[in-house]
């Protein structure tokens, strides 16, 4: 018995240990892969011995939990496409929340007298972070799915006076019920701050623009990380406690990379309204658009001796990656020098273009970040914008009333030519002009970004077997 549990704290140091040097791996797109591979290890190892821990009493419904949440989780990794990540992200992170939301309920269930304040308001915080998680996540993946929900921020007179009474509840009935954790009465409280902690997560996520979600979805797996810490102290589990805090810590950090990122402030975010239409702008859109065609741009690119790709959430839309590396080779093979710039909110999830330009085989060395390649765009020939808008609209720069005022972008304005593939006139993530493409150096490759490149590699490909 005791060696058991040395054996069982031996495996959780080790697998602690396996789930830090995956975070340290996962910062470096190249090693990300293993890192993953060593902490899913790690996860593996702690589950195991957990498994063999003594005070498991009936492992048939712990064979059932895994059979039917292993065929889930296979059918939504299969079918889920990449652009839809963020939404998966935000299930799963739903499914963690319900969880610690159970385990909660099953513990006090299991003593529901007798847990003391301290336990009374572990149980609290476990079950109100769960709730709060999964009905939030749940809007969240409506949201961005656009199901039974619009993507636009629900707004009303009163929001947060609502929102403000809610929370007074949850903690009224917590106070209650960790002063009191004696059935009926704890029983009652218990339901009525895990039902308000359900509401509050709906109230917390529909003033938020669909647009606005990745950086909701980051604060939610935060969230879910600090309910499984929390429920690691009711059932005693100390890697549960480690992980959780970790996921959680980690959640925080990348909503709030991401917020500076896009220059704005957690609370401009969680206030909800961006993306909604802006009226008046400070700067007047000067010029046309002017539009190529393929086999005009074939003839820019051609001639072309530095090229520098911008992909953006367009790409991701397209599934453009593998036509791109097509074109890079052909380009390359013409004697033209490619790199891409990346920009870290390009697309919709952190590292998103690095991640689908991987998968296509383009080496990371290619790939420039925004702060190296802007000193060097005025020797840039060609800078060819796929699917990219506000990650390159120069109005973050000279429209102070633009919602994307201040927000770091790729200077491909300064670029001797700009070529923009996207499919009409439709506006940015951030639902505003872009003055880039009226700009006099500026062509606009109307099309799916796919089809464009395909033509374009088509030219190259004519050319050379004439
Ligand atoms: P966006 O500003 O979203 O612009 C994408 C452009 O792609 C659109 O203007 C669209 O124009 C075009 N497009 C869509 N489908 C296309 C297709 N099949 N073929 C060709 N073009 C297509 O993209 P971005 O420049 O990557 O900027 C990302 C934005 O998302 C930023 O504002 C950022 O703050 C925000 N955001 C990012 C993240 C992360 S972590 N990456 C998280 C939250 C928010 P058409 O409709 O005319 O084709």
């Amino acid at each position: 018995m005791e060696q058991l549990n040395t054996l069982i704290n031996i495996v959780y140091i080790l697998s602690a240990v396996t789930f830090i040097l995956g975070f340290k791996l996962m910062s470096n797109p190249i090693s990300a892969r293993r890192g993953n591979l060593i902490s899913a290890v790690g996860m593996g190892a702690a589950i195991i011995v957990t498994l063999m821990d003594t005070h498991v009493e009936r492992y048939e419904f712990i064979l059932m939990g895994m059979v039917v949440g292993t065929l889930i989780g296979l059918l939504f990794a299969f079918r889920t496409p990449m652009t839809g990540m963020p939404q998966m992200v935000g299930l799963l992170n739903g499914f963690g929340g319900t969880a610690s939301l159970l385990v909660a309920w099953a513990e006090f269930h299991a003593h529901p007298a007798g847990q003391g304040i301290f336990g009374g308001i572990v149980l609290w915080l476990t079950a109100i972070i769960g709730s709060v998680t999964f009905s939030g996540s749940l809007i969240a993946w409506a949201k961005l799915e656009e199901k039974f929900i619009s993507g636009k921020p629900v707004m009303y007179t009163g929001q947060q006076f609502v929102t403000g009474a809610v929370l007074v509840g949850i903690l009224g009935a917590g106070i209650m019920f960790a002063l009191d954790t004696v059935a009926p009465e704890a029983y009652r409280y218990f339901a009525l701050f895990s039902v308000l902690a359900l509401i509050l997560g709906v109230l917390l996520v529909i003033p938020i623009g669909g647009a606005d979600m990745p950086v909701v979805i980051c604060l939610l797996n935060s969230y879910s990380g600090m309910a499984a810490c929390a429920s690691g102290f009711i059932v005693q589990n100390n890697l549960l406690i480690v992980a959780g805090a970790l996921v959680g810590a980690s959640g925080i950090i990348l909503t709030l990379i991401m917020c500076k990122a896009m220059n704005r402030s957690v609370a401009n975010v969680f206030l909800g309204g961006f993306g909604a239409p802006v009226s008046g702008s400070g700067v007047d859109v000067v010029g046309e658009l002017k539009e190529v065609k393929a086999d005009d741009a074939y003839l820019m690119l051609e001639a072309a001796n530095r090229v520098v790709i911008v992909p953006g959430y367009g790409m991701a839309v397209s599934q453009a990656q593998h036509a791109v590396r097509e074109l890079t080779e052909a380009l390359e093979k013409n004697g033209a020098e490619v790199s891409f710039a990346i920009h870290p909110v390009a697309g919709r999830m952190p590292g998103h273009m690095n991640v689908l330009l991987a998968e296509a085989n383009i080496s990371y060395d290619a790939m420039v970040e925004m702060d190296a390649i802007n000193p060097t765009m005025e020797t840039v020939d060609i800078c060819m914008i796929i699917g990219a808008n506000d990650v390159v609209n120069p109005a973050a720069q000279e429209d102070k009333t633009s919602p994307l005022w201040g927000m770091p972008i790729i200077e491909a304005n300064r670029a001797r030519t700009v070529i923009v593939m996207k499919r009409g006139k439709g506006k940015g993530f951030a639902g505003v002009e872009n003055l880039l493409f009226y700009r006099n150096n500026c062509r606009m490759l109307y099309g799916d970004a796919k089809g464009s490149l395909q033509a374009l590699i088509g030219e190259f490909k004519s050319a050379a077997g004439s």
